[in-house]
């Protein structure tokens, strides 16, 4: 007999710039937690106004993949990579008929030595764990900030607006360039841009 999971894998489904996503057990829920659905919803926005031209695109840590379904119609082609299965499993079903590629792995590491976009987006994980055991985790985001520039010529990065030290502590050097309001943390975008870009 089927159990309850194997008949309803859905954990639940979540509304943004007027998609349907659903969401896997283990997968970031960026609705709950506002920072992914604000992002998604101030992208098409921020790209234009910062005038980054978009031919191709990473999202690092795609989770649900909600930010690269946002960026795909406005891109040529969009990569989205996450170290999860689950999140790789989940963006790929939501990603469907998209010109997405998903790919599993650490960072960048799923792209090929040569592999160069125009913009890399992420929405990074700022806290780890439950309750009073909450941390950020800065070697993750410390290699974010080494390694992006190798891979993209800019860099579109949400972050907590009121945490701006702790980006520029793992050595981040970029600029605030949205704030937005959310019921909980205020979310800040941040731009950077690669010594070599154009
Ligand atoms: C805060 S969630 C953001 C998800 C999605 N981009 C959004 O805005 O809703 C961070 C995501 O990064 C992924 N992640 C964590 N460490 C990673 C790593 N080393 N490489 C790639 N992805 C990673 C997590 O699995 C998670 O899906």
């Amino acid at each position: 007999m089927l159990s309850p999971r194997q008949i309803a894998p859905w954990r639940r489904t979540f509304e943004a710039c007027g998609q349907r996503f659903h969401l896997r057990r283990g997968v970031f829920d960026p609705a709950r937690h506002l920072s992914g659905v604000a992002f998604a919803e101030a992208l098409p926005h921020v790209i234009e106004t910062q005038q980054i031209e978009l031919g191709t695109v990473v999202d690092v840590g795609t989770g649900s993949g909600v930010l690269a379904a946002v960026v795909a119609p406005i891109a040529q082609h969009v990569i989205a990579t996450d170290i999860d299965p689950r999140a790789v499993r989940c963006a790929a079903e939501n990603l469907a008929g998209l010109d997405v590629e998903v790919r599993l792995g650490d960072l960048f590491e799923p792209l090929g030595i040569h592999e160069r976009v125009d913009l890399v987006i992420a929405n990074p994980p700022y806290e780890i764990g439950d309750g009073d055991h909450r941390y950020t985790s800065p070697d993750l985001l410390r290699r974010l900030a080494e390694q992006w520039a190798t891979y993209g010529d800019h860099l579109l990065l949400g972050f907590p607006a009121d945490d701006a030290a702790s980006l520029d502590f793992v050595g981040f050097d970029v600029h605030l360039v949205e704030e937005i309001p959310t019921a909980g943390r205020p979310l800040g975008i941040y731009r950077g841009d690669a010594p070599c870009a154009g």
